[in-house]
C-alpha cells in the first residue's frame, strides 16, 4: 500500500529553471533513496506537487517540504491510500505550463485553469504529460549529457560587437 499527498504551494522567491534544477538535484537522489515518487506542475510561482510513497518515509519526506522556505502557503489538498502509483518511474518529474508537452496535452482537452480543476483529474492530466515526456527522456539516466560543441567556431555570445 502506498500514499499519495498531494500539495499546492506558493515559491517565495523566482523558480527559474535553475532553482528548479537545484531542487531537482537533491530530491531525486533523496526520493530515489526512500522510493519516493513525486511529480510536480509549476506556473506563475504556483506549485501543484504530487508526492507518493511508503506511509513512514512519505511522512518524512512531506515534513522537510513542508519546513522548506522555497515556498509558502502550503495547503494539502488530497492524501490518498493506493495500491499503485501513479508516477512509478518519476523521482522528481517536473512540468509547466509552458512545456510543449503539458501544452499538447492540455490545449487538446480544453479544460478550465489547471489549479481549479479537482485533483484527480489534475493528477490524471499530469499522469498523461508524464508518459509523453517519459517517451522523450530516459529516466533511469537522471544526468545532463555533454554536448559535442564545435571547438572551432567562436561561442556566440562571446562574439564582439563590431
Ligand atoms: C517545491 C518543493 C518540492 C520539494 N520536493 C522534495 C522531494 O520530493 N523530496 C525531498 O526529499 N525534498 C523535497 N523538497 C525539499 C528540498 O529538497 C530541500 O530539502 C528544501 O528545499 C531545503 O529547504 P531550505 O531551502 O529552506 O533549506 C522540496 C522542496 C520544495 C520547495
Amino acid at each position: 500500500m502506498f500514499v499519495q499527498t498531494v500539495y499546492e504551494s506558493q515559491i517565495t522567491g523566482s523558480f527559474g529553471p535553475l532553482a528548479l534544477l537545484a531542487l531537482q538535484k537533491t530530491a531525486v537522489i533523496r526520493n530515489r533513496e526512500r522510493g519516493i515518487t513525486s511529480f510536480l506542475y509549476h506556473d506563475k510561482g504556483r506549485l501543484f506537487h504530487v508526492v507518493e510513497g511508503k506511509p513512514d518515509t512519505l511522512e518524512d519526506t512531506m515534513a522537510r517540504i513542508g519546513n522548506s522556505s522555497l515556498h509558502k502557503d502550503i495547503k494539502v489538498r488530497a492524501m490518498l491510500r493506493c495500491e499503485k502509483r501513479s508516477f512509478p518511474r518519476w523521482y522528481f518529474g517536473a512540468t509547466n505550463a509552458d512545456d510543449p508537452h503539458f501544452k499538447r496535452v492540455y490545449g487538446a482537452l480544453k479544460k478550465a485553469q489547471f489549479f481549479n480543476l479537482d485533483v484527480v483529474e489534475a493528477v490524471q492530466i499530469l499522469q498523461m504529460v508524464a508518459s509523453r515526456k517519459r517517451r522523450a527522456v530516459k529516466m533511469d539516466q537522471f544526468s545532463i549529457k555533454v554536448r559535442n560543441f564545435n571547438r572551432n567556431k567562436e561561442p556566440r555570445g562571446l562574439l564582439a560587437v563590431k
